[in-house]
């Protein structure tokens, strides 16, 4: 499968898709650990997905790639947030499937976190459209009848355009 562009009339402005096969666990870890290497300051990073599907299976991965290190990275369903201050870059973590109330995340302070991290939200649906146009949206998917796959559909922002194809390389 390869990097397409939609259409093309695609403009500046217009998002970049990719879509690629994770048969694994062990491709859902190679994933993250290229997306560690490519992220900077300033990086929103939504993770999509049904319950289950591997959002915070691939948050850890890449949390752990980018620190070098088997760090303890426990899911945030419970504290909302979770922030890593790693050598060459800060790391959030959120998870917004217990707000109460999108206007819940504006206390959370992600927006101001992103002036110097990068961020990764899962369920960044809760928050409605409170939270800024994420630079990449990661939406993971099962695979009928094969338990260890998953798709996941990849979609850049202009930001992340000329990163996209690195992350979604073979
Ligand atoms: N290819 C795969 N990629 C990611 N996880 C996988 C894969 N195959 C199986 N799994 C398993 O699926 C589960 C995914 O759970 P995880 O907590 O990461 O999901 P989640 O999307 O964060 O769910 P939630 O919405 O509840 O936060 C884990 O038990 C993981 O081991
Ligand atoms: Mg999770």
């Amino acid at each position: 499968m390869s990097t397409d562009r939609t259409s093309p009339t695609t403009t500046a402005t217009e998002p970049v898709r990719a879509v690629r096969r994770l048969p694994s666990k062990e491709a859902t870890r190679r994933l993250a650990a290229r997306l560690a290497r490519l992220l900077r300051p300033g990086d929103l990073v939504f993770l999509e997905g049904d319950l289950g599907s591997g959002k915070t299976t691939l948050a850890r991965a890449l949390i752990r790639a980018r620190a070098g290190a088997d760090i303890e990275v426990p899911s945030p369903t419970f504290t909302l947030v979770q922030r890593y201050e790693l050598p060459d870059l800060t790391l959030v973590h959120a998870d917004l499937y217990r707000l109460s109330a999108p206007e819940e995340v504006e206390e959370l302070g992600l927006e101001e976190a992103l002036e110097t991290a990068a961020v990764l939200v899962e369920w960044p649906e809760r928050a409605a459209d409170l939270l800024p146009p994420p630079t990449l949206v990661l939406r993971l998917r099962f695979e009928p009848r094969v338990e260890e796959a998953r798709v996941v559909e990849m979609e850049a922002a202009e930001g992340f355009r000329d990163r996209l194809s690195e992350l979604a390389a073979n």
